[in-house]
């Protein structure tokens, strides 16, 4: 029996243990799900034993601070065989998940995954629609299929190959502990090569890729106070400041008229877009015809909509230039009817993304020194660093990425795409950072998977070709 026959036969138990993994609410942000963040990090470690991975849940303790929840992370090991010359890789993952709300949204229970068509015109093939089906537990769980294939054929996960795992329980809340993790047991993770981390998309169906890049993110939480009480706006609007609308009139300088970020010294250290990317870029959006009209249509947009900083393209922005975005912002009355209040504060969550060479802790600095020369007159702001993370670019000349080209080359039969993406893996540069570990990101989420929001979904067809690929990848590192 080859990998790939024992994959086929396993189709219909790797569907029915994801959609346990999945009925598991790992909900990282919430307090309320402590116990049952635990037990997906114990669900996963216990696959992995049963693999023949010496696996264990490692505790990140009670943070005192009050920044992190302090989720178990699972670590796990397997003896390579001796001969193997390979590299060692460092897969990561992570087995928390998104809250869900809005959960009027979902068509069916966010964590009793159902197996179900698309709608009709909705596009793509049968999908398990859950929380954390696409971000990651379904992901992570092709690269499980694929060990557990390999161990059925070859009587090892890994065929012989050098792999420690890495599953985080914080990674959609800001990855509070996973520095001092990795600081913890640096001398182990020294021993890997390589990181891989399967929690990125591709261009589309039948459209594989490597991701080679993501960006960083510095993430804050602003509130700007006035009086000491809320107060009638008849009696005193008009006599003091009301904190909602110079809040508004602060950030909506954010941005010039060419949608520039206007902070001081921002993009000093902003790493310019090489004329080799903008040039394949060009071409991958040709090749493939993803332009901005074909994915605003996906979001209900028209061509008017492709907005953002002027002089670059669609795909420039998303990959290579850094974003500042307002993510929510609140005060004063927002209940049913009118209320004629001046709130005492008003308060917003602002991120940047950032991208090479851009450090998170310097970009906060620089937001929050913009906004104390802006303080509106009688008014006083509250600035909290909520977290951040380093963007990474991956050398494209790695000898494990090219492997990773070939393997995703075998398990689908075309030309894996090399892109880059928008999104925020802290982890990555966390390892660039502290070990010197370049990631590769092979990912198998598609543009319309509904990350974060209601009827999140992976397509049965995404997480078959992702155990293939993990199969592939085993055999290209061991033969
Ligand atoms: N898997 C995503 C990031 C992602 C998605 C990257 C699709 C590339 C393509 C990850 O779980 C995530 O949501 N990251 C957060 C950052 C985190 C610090 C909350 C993000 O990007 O907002
Ligand atoms: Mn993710
Ligand atoms: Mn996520």
């Amino acid at each position: 029996m080859t990998v790939l026959d024992a994959l086929a036969k396993n189709k219909s138990a790797a569907q029915q243990r994801l959609i346990d993994w999945l009925r598991i609410p790992s909900i990282s942000t919430d307090p309320k799900y402590r116990d049952q963040c635990r037990a997906a990090g114990q669900w996963a470690c216990d696959q992995l034993r049963e693999l023949g991975f010496d696996a264990k849940l490692v505790e990140t303790g009670d943070v005192k601070d009050g920044k992190g929840s302090g989720h178990p992370v699972v670590l796990a090991t397997i003896a390579p065989k001796q001969s193997y010359s390979g590299p060692h890789v460092l897969f990561y993952g992570h087995y928390d998940v998104q809250p869900v709300d809005p959960l009027n949204l979902w068509e069916s229970d966010p964590f009793n995954p159902v197996v179900r068509a698309a709608r009709t015109g909705q596009a793509g093939g049968e999908r398990i629609v859950a929380r954390g089906a696409v971000d990651d537990k379904g992901q992570v769980a092709t690269f499980l299929e694929a060990c557990r294939a390999w161990k059925q054929t070859s009587g090892h996960a890994t065929n012989g190959a050098a792999y420690t795992i890495l599953l985080e329980g914080e990674e959609e809340s800001g990855s509070a502990n996973l520095e001092r993790f990795v600081k913890d047991h640096a001398a182990m993770l020294k021993k890997t090569d390589v990181c891989l981390i399967s929690d990125t998309g591709m261009v589309d169906r039948d459209k594989p890729a490597i991701t080679y890049g993501v960006r960083g993110l510095a993430y804050t939480q602003i509130t700007l106070h006035a009086s000491n009480q809320d107060l009638h706006s008849g009696l005193w609007g008009g006599r003091c400041p009301n904190p909602i609308t110079e809040l508004c009139y602060v950030l909506s300088q954010l941005h010039d008229k060419d949608r520039r970020i206007t902070i001081p010294h921002f993009y000093d250290d902003v790493r310019p877009i090489s004329q080799a990317e903008r040039e394949a870029w060009a071409k991958l959006s040709n090749d493939t015809g993803v332009t901005a009209e074909s994915t605003l249509a996906k979001i209900g947009l028209k061509r008017d909509a492709d907005v953002g900083e002027s002089g670059y393209t669609f795909i420039e922005r998303e990959w290579g230039r850094p974003t500042a975005e307002i993510n929510g912002i609140w005060g004063g009355y927002t209940g049913e009817g009118a209320k004629t209040v001046i709130p005492a504060h008003a308060s917003a969550k602002v991120s940047f993304r950032l991208v090479a060479d851009q450090k998170p802790e310097v970009v906060t600095q620089q937001f929050f020194n913009w906004l104390k020369s802006k303080t509106p007159t009688g008014c006083r702001w509250e600035l909290e660093d909520l977290h951040g993370g380093y963007g990474v670019t991956t050398p494209t000349e790695s000898v494990t990425l090219k492997k990773a080209m070939r393997a995703l080359e075998r398990a689908t039969g075309t030309q894996p795409y090399m892109i880059k993406s928008g999104g925020s893996i802290p982890v990555a540069g966390m390892l660039k950072s502290m070990l010197g570990l370049d990631t590769i990101f092979m990912g198998f989420g598609l543009d319309d998977d509904r990350v974060h929001s209601p009827n999140e979904k992976f397509e049965i067809a995404c997480f078959e070709m992702g155990m293939k690929a993990h199969a592939m990848l085993i055999d290209e590192l061991t033969k």
